[in-house]
């Protein structure tokens, strides 16, 4: 078994380069998810308040057997701990039953409840507490982070994004890239958009003996996109994790680059967000 590489966060932190995704699982069928996905090498495992299975994802990492410090449990705090994100924090530490998060995220910026400084001033907050390792965001466009990083002076760790070939966000990678934030994919796959059986990346996959969702995976690993594909089928999470031996020419990577969709379903963070 080999492990994933890692990425280096601008707080000096490591992150594994590729993570497993948990919703819409629930607790039982995220803690066997997770217990299998330990198993085959993965150590990122991503989690939110909003998908009600901490416990789960929790309950896996400490019968895991594996050292605590060698597992990256990413979590998120919902809207209403904007006012007071320490106390999310330790909510999310309750429900997963460990001692720190190694990064949690405001997971939508909802410019609604304009609250999104005072959450970031919050995990830091519960950085310097110890409560978690990095902090950072999820769904935040440029002007929401400018905003956070010209009040604070700091910069999210990392930015997760809904993000894949059909919608590239080439503004908001950009903007990330400039200030030193990791971007991660959600959805990286097209969560059942059709991305994976597009003949575009059909043909690329059988240049390489690899399955489409492989060819998909290294679009974002090559680019240095940090993909957390969800599947609850073992097959699929060994497939997944190997995507990272798959090599893509540049024409390849920009072949995928071109299924950009306009109409592909992008969430609007202005608009939406729990
Ligand atoms: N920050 C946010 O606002 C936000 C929003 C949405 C999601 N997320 C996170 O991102 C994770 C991933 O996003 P997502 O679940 O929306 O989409 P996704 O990972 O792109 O797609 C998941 C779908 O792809 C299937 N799949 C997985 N591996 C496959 C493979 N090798 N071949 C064929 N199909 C495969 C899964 O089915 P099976 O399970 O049957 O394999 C599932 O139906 C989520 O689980 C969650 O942790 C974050």
């Amino acid at each position: 078994m080999s492990l994933a590489p890692t990425l280096t966060l601008n707080d000096g932190n490591a992150i594994p380069a590729i993570g497993a995704g948990t919703w819409p699982l629930n607790d039982d069928e995220v803690r066997e998810m997770c217990l299998t996905a330990f198993g085959l090498g993965y150590r990122l495992v991503d989690t939110a308040e909003n998908y009600r299975n901490e416990a789960g994802v929790g309950r896996a990492v400490r019968e895991a057997g594996l050292p605590r410090e060698e597992v990256f449990v990413t979590t998120k705090i919902n809207r209403q701990w904007h006012g007071d994100a320490v106390a999310g924090v330790r909510g999310n530490l309750e429900r997963l039953g460990l001692d720190y998060a190694d990064l949690v995220l405001l997971h939508w910026p909802n410019p609604d409840q304009d609250l999104y400084v005072r959450a970031w001033e919050g995990l830091l907050e519960a950085r310097e507490l110890g409560l978690v390792k990095s902090i950072g965001t999820s769904n935040f466009k440029p002007a929401h982070l400018q905003r956070i990083i010209d009040a604070t002076g700091v910069a999210p760790a990392v930015n997760q994004l809904q993000c894949n070939p059909y919608t590239e966000r080439t503004a908001e990678r950009a903007y990330d890239a400039e200030h030193g934030i990791v971007t991660e994919s959600w959805s990286p796959l097209g969560a059942g958009n059709g991305l994976v059986g597009h003949p575009a990346v059909q043909e690329v996959a059988a240049a390489h003996d690899a399955t489409t969702a492989q060819v998909l995976l290294a679009w974002h690993t090559q680019q240095g996109l940090l993909p957390i594909p969800k599947s609850a089928n073992p097959g699929r999470l060994a497939e997944n994790l190997a995507a990272l031996n798959v090599r893509l020419a540049d024409d390849e990577i920009a072949a995928l680059t071109a299924l950009e969709d306009p109409d592909y379903a992008l969430v609007d963070s202005d608009v939406f967000g729990h």
